[in-house]
């Protein structure tokens, strides 16, 4: 990061990142909010469907359909000051771990949204280890101090005990639940002060000219502000003072208190990505790495989702630029296939419009419409060619047999999984024995919206049944050996949707087996997607 050129510009402006909570710390209010500081909405409360009825199994499938932003706009641009912010949405069930893993290879930073009366909860602590698997940048928005909140310390000291990182207060709550004031920011010494009357507006800002501005006792009862000085004592003595280089290497995370339904420290929050970043990180690739400001455009596809529009059979790949200028019309080569492509018809995601990108730069995500070219992992250059590396498939925790209830249909239940094995959702599996094929996910979840997705989009109902196997290895290694084991194994093979041979396994003993039978063949439980 130190010894690297300055960057064009319009790249160092880039912002791409992601946002994990567990599920209710407000993670869509703050989306929102980000939209509408940005510009891209009007008003609060378009992006997504209203109350609790709405992460009921059959709400997240009507969100499914009606394709509502929170599930589907895989990533969303929008302009904040001089920068431009591309978020990128991570799936919001827990089952969806996959995906989410796959998401958090296309961005550089990630927000964590804590509930402060909840702290560090099951599911961010999952996604937090996922992040830090890539050493990502972590900014953390303690949310709901609107409400009755934990001590201030308490939270910190939960973050850092739990997650094992630093953790460097941004800014300073003031009171709590009724009692709230507002918060002290203390990169920029201003009182920022929460307004609940209107929950759109940007909060009131006053300039402090330090902890001891008398200013301060003008906003602030005496009580409250004699805690605020006493707590902040104690936070210089108790809490690293904020480092870059730490925070860029993930091992700091700067945290800021606010309200994302009263709009209150978003604002900051997002001059925080603003200024620390980090801007557009290069890219590995199993050749060499990527430098966002090499002139030639390379990108990956980390996301492939299908019937956006369920008028048109269209799929969109999700593209993250790794480096370059890429402009619209531009014919990029697909390393893969080794072809040609012309990308007439990119689009960027602006809230729930989509939109022609007539240009994009590295860092951007920008939606390629195709027919099922384009698949995850698959890169993108203008002819040399690139593999990027980091984006796994995992070997499924869960497998089913699935069938059409009506036996005549059968061709349209392989295009069907084709489609989702194509787009991430599920690994479909065809084994050498037998008719019909077995489903692989990572969470039970999965198989619901499958198959209630497979009536939807194809008109074909399913059922799945049990399947005498728990999980899949992909099988590699020595040829003639492979062959013997496929020759004796014939019920344990099966080709994944790209053709490649798996081990299906009922018991971790099949595996042992394999291992001591077969030494010259390896089995593996994740693939990389090139
Ligand atoms: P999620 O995407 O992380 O699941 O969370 P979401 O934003 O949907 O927020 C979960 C609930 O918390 C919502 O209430 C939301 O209004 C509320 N919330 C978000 N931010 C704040 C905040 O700063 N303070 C308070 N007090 N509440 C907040 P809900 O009742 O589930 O939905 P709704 O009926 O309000 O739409």
């Amino acid at each position: 990061m130190t010894n690297r050129a300055p960057l064009p510009p319009e790249i160092s402006r880039r912002r791409t990142f992601a946002i994990i909570a567990h599920p209710d710390a407000g993670k869509t209010t703050l989306t929102e909010k980000f939209l509408l500081f940005g510009g891209a909405i009007q008003m609060a409360g378009q992006v997504r469907a209203k109350g609790e009825a709405r992460r009921t199994r059959s709400d997240f499938l009507k969100m499914e359909q009606d394709r509502g932003i929170s599930v589907s706009a895989s990533a969303m641009s929008f302009d904040f000051r001089q920068y431009r912010f591309n978020l990128v949405d991570t799936p919001g069930h827990s089952d969806f771990s996959e995906d989410t893993y796959r998401t958090l290879t296309a961005v550089d930073a990630a927000i964590m949204v804590i509930d402060g009366a909840k702290g560090v909860e099951s599911q961010t602590r999952k996604l937090f280890e996922v992040c830090r698997l890539r050493d990502l940048p972590i900014l953390t928005f303690c949310n709901k101090m609107d409400r009755e909140a934990r001590d201030t310390f308490e939270i910190i000291d939960e973050i850092q005990e739990n997650l094992a990182i630093d953790v460097t207060p941004a800014s300073w709550p003031i009171g709590s639940g009724r009692d709230f004031v507002g918060a002290y920011d203390l990169l920029h010494d201003r009182l920022e002060i929460m307004d609940r009357a209107d929950r759109n507006k940007i909060a009131e800002s006053i300039q402090i000219s330090g902890v001891d501005d008398p200013k301060l006792a003008e906003h602030i009862p005496a009580d409250l502000l004699q805690k605020f000085h006493e707590e902040l004592e104690m936070a210089r003595e108790l809490l690293p003072a904020f480092d870059r280089a730490a925070f860029l290497n993930g091992s700091m995370t700067p945290i800021w208190f606010g309200s994302a339904i009263n709009s209150f420290g978003v604002k900051e929050l997002m001059d925080g990505i603003g200024e620390f970043g980090p801007e557009p990180e290069p890219q590995k690739a199993a050749e060499r790495q990527v430098d966002p400001a090499e002139p030639e455009v390379t990108g990956f596809v980390f996301k492939v989702q299908a019937n956006m529009d369920p008028k048109h059979r269209d799929r969109v790949a999700f593209v993250r630029l790794a480096s370059g200028h890429f402009e619209r019309g531009m014919k990029l080569f697909h390393v893969r296939s080794k072809k040609p492509m012309s990308i007439t018809n990119p689009v960027l995601f602006l809230a729930a419009d989509r939109e022609l990108a007539e240009e994009a730069w590295a860092g951007d995500i920008i939606g390629i419409p195709n027919h099922g070219q384009l698949r995850i992992g698959d890169a993108l250059t203008e002819g040399e060619s690139l593999r990027f590396t980091g984006i796994p498939s995992f070997a499924p925790e869960l497998l089913q047999t699935i069938r059409a209830l009506d036996p005549m249909k059968a061709k349209h239940l392989e295009k069907a999984l084709t489609q989702f094995a194509e787009e991430g959702a599920a690994k479909v599996f065809k084994p050498m024995i037998g008719s019909g094929y077995i489903v692989g996910v990572v969470g039970a979840l999965q198989f619901d919206v499958l198959a209630s997705r497979i009536e939807l989009e194809y008109s074909l109902p399913v059922r799945f049944e049990g399947s005498n196997f728990v999980s899949a290895r992909w099988i590699s290694g020595d040829k003639a050996e492979i062959e013997k084991l496929v020759a004796v194994n014939k019920g344990h093979i099966a080709h994944d949707s790209d053709g490649d041979l798996v081990f299906l396994t009922r018991l971790q003993w099949d595996i042992d087996r394999v291992l001591r039978d077969y030494p010259g063949v390896k089995l593996t439980a994740t693939k990389e997607m090139m």
